[in-house]
C-alpha cells in the first residue's frame, strides 16, 4: 500500500475534520486511520468513541459516539467480538458488564478519571453504615467495585431521573459533590455527597464566565453538571455532553461556549459552521492519553483487555441495569 493510496482513501474523512484538523497534521493520522479500518474488519471490532475524543478519533474511527449514557446504551447493541474504548476506565468497565462475553479493549491503561479515583468500595460500605436505610446512587464514574456496593447508577444524562425514580426524600449520591449540589437544587430531594470532584471542571469558576459574557455579548454558556453551583448558576443551561450537543443542534445560537473538556466544541463545531465557538477550555488528561496510535496497537496486540471479578460484576451489572431502565 503506497503512501499516496493512504491518503486518497482517507480523504473523504479528512474532508469531515478539515475546519479541526490542520492539513499539515493529516498525514501523520491518514496512516493509522487506515490501518484502523482495517483491523476492525479483520477482527469485528467497533470502536466507542466518548464525546471528549480529538476529532481524528471522534469522525474518523469512532463507530459510535455519545456521552457516558449513550455509550453504555450502545454498548448494550453492539454486535461485534471485540469493543474498543476511546474513553476512560470506567466506560470500558461499564461496557464489560453489559457484555461478558465480549473482548473489551482500553488503549492505555492509564486513562483513569479523578472522581473514580476518589472513592472506595470500602467508603461506600461505610456510609451505609453511618446512613442505614438510605438508597445509594453511584455516578458511572467510579470503579465496578463502587458500583457493586450501590443501589443504581446514574450519569450527568439521566441524573435527574434516577434520582426522582427512587422516591426517596434522602438519597446518597456518590462520588461528585458537585453533580450531587446540582441535582438536590433541581429536585428539592436531600443529597448526602462525597468530596469527589472532576479535575476539569473543577477549575471553571463563576467569574471566568462573568469575563466571557463581557467580551462575548450575547455568547451562550452551557456548562456540564460536574462544574461548581456558581458555575452552573452563571451558565444558560446545563447538561450532559451528549445534551450540551444537542442545544447546540436545537438552538444553533450564533455565539455559544461549552463550560467543558476542549475536544467538545472541536466535535460538535464539525457539524456546526455557521456557530461561532468561544473557547476557553481545560483539559482531560486522562481522556488524551487515547490516541489513534495506542488504539492501533490496541487492535494489532489485542491489548489491554479489561476483567472484572464475575463476584463483582453480577453487582455492579446489576446497578447499571436499573440506572438504564429509568426512562
Ligand atoms: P458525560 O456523561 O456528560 O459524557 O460526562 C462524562 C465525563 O467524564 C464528563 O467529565
Ligand atoms: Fe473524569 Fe473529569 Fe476526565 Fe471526565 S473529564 S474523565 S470526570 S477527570
Amino acid at each position: 500500500m503506497s503512501y499516496a493510496d493512504t491518503i486518497a482513501r482517507t480523504a473523504p474523512l479528512y474532508d469531515r475534520v478539515k475546519a479541526v484538523v490542520p492539513p499539515m497534521e493529516w498525514p501523520v493520522f491518514a496512516d493509522d486511520i487506515d490501518a484502523i479500518l482495517a483491523l476492525k474488519r479483520r477482527r469485528n471490532a467497533v470502536i466507542l468513541g466518548h464525546n471528549y475524543m480529538t476529532p481524528e478519533i471522534f469522525h474518523c474511527v469512532s463507530d459510535i459516539v455519545g456521552d457516558s449514557l449513550a455509550l453504555a446504551r450502545e454498548a448494550m447493541k453492539v454486535d461485534a467480538d471485540v469493543i474498543v474504548l476511546a474513553g476512560v476506565h470506567f466506560m470500558a468497565e461499564t461496557a464489560k458488564l453489559l457484555n461478558p462475553a465480549k473482548t473489551v479493549l482500553i488503549p492505555d491503561l492509564r486513562a483513569g478519571c479523578s472522581l473514580a479515583e476518589s472513592i472506595t468500595a470500602a467508603d461506600v460500605r461505610l456510609l451505609r453504615e453511618r446512613y442505614p436505610g438510605v438508597p445509594v446512587v453511584t455516578y458511572v464514574n467510579t470503579s465496578a467495585a463502587v458500583k457493586a456496593e450501590s443501589d443504581i447508577c446514574c450519569t450527568s444524562g439521566n441524573a435527574r431521573k434516577v434520582i426522582e425514580s427512587l422516591g426517596s426524600d434522602r438519597v446518597i449520591m456518590l462520588p461528585d459533590e458537585y453533580l450531587a449540589q446540582n441535582i438536590a437544587a433541581q429536585t428539592g430531594v436531600k443529597i448526602i455527597t462525597w468530596a469527589g470532584h472532576c479535575e476539569v471542571h473543577e477549575r471553571f469558576t463563576a467569574a471566568q464566565i462573568r469575563e466571557l459574557r463581557e467580551e462575548n455579548p450575547g455568547v451562550v454558556v452551557l456548562a456540564h453538571p460536574e462544574c461548581p453551583p456558581e458555575v452552573v448558576a452563571e451558565a444558560d443551561f446545563t447538561g450532559s455532553t451528549a445534551d450540551m450537543s444537542g442545544y447546540v443542534g436545537k438552538q444553533k445560537p450564533a455565539k455559544v461556549v461549552l463550560i467543558t473538556e476542549c475536544s467538545m466544541a472541536d466535535n460538535v463545531s464539525v457539524h456546526h459552521p455557521d456557530v461561532e465557538f468561544v473557547r476557553p477550555c481545560n483539559l482531560c488528561p486522562h481522556m488524551k492519553r487515547i490516541t489513534l496510535s495506542n488504539i492501533r496497537t490496541a487492535l494489532e496486540e489485542m491489548r489491554h483487555e479489561v476483567t472484572i471479578d464475575p463476584a463483582v460484576a453480577v453487582r455492579a451489572r446489576q446497578a447499571v441495569e436499573r440506572m438504564l431502565a429509568v426512562r
